[in-house]
């Protein structure tokens, strides 16, 4: 069975909390459940990771190249902005990145327009709320066939 890695970064612990009309009431809890019960549909196992520390993400996103990980899920939250450490580190591995985001980043501050990851992913998804993870699942399953 292919393992889809979903990381989550720094401050996405809160979700259910944060401003609902970005983020909504899902807590990250209960959206990883969502996912696994969907990877289970698609045949995938999906192992699911969240972190505050840039430096413990590094070293997540380092143990997927002997893990068996078949693509990563990554929502950096604000790190997506500016973390060259996180673009570095996902830049190093060889099965394909797809960005997330609950919110329409592009709709909302000029600093959330632009992300550093976006070199070294696939593509993007954004602004669907708990439903932007499950649309990058699926596109996930079709890029590790
Ligand atoms: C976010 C968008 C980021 O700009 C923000 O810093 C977050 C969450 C999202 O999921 O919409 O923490 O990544």
């Amino acid at each position: 069975m292919k393992k889809i890695l979903v990381l989550n970064g720094i401050n996405l612990n809160m979700f259910g909390k944060r401003d609902h009309a970005q983020y909504g009431t899902a807590t990250l809890a209960q959206i990883e459940e969502e996912l696994k019960v969907l990877g289970g549909e698609l045949g995938l196992e999906v192992e699911c990771y969240q972190t505050n520390c840039e430096g413990e993400m590094a070293s997540r996103i380092h143990e997927a190249h002997g893990d068996g990980t078949a693509a990563v899920l990554i929502n950096a939250g604000a790190w997506t902005h500016y973390s060259y450490g996180i673009a570095d580190a996902l830049g190093i591995l060889q099965v394909p990145v797809i960005e997330v985001h609950m919110s329409h980043v592009h709709g909302r501050e000029e600093f959330r327009h632009h992300s550093v990851m976006s070199p070294v992913v696939k593509g993007v998804v954004s602004g669907f709320g708990p439903d932007s993870y499950k649309l990058a699942l699926r596109a996930a399953a079709n890029l590790a066939k």
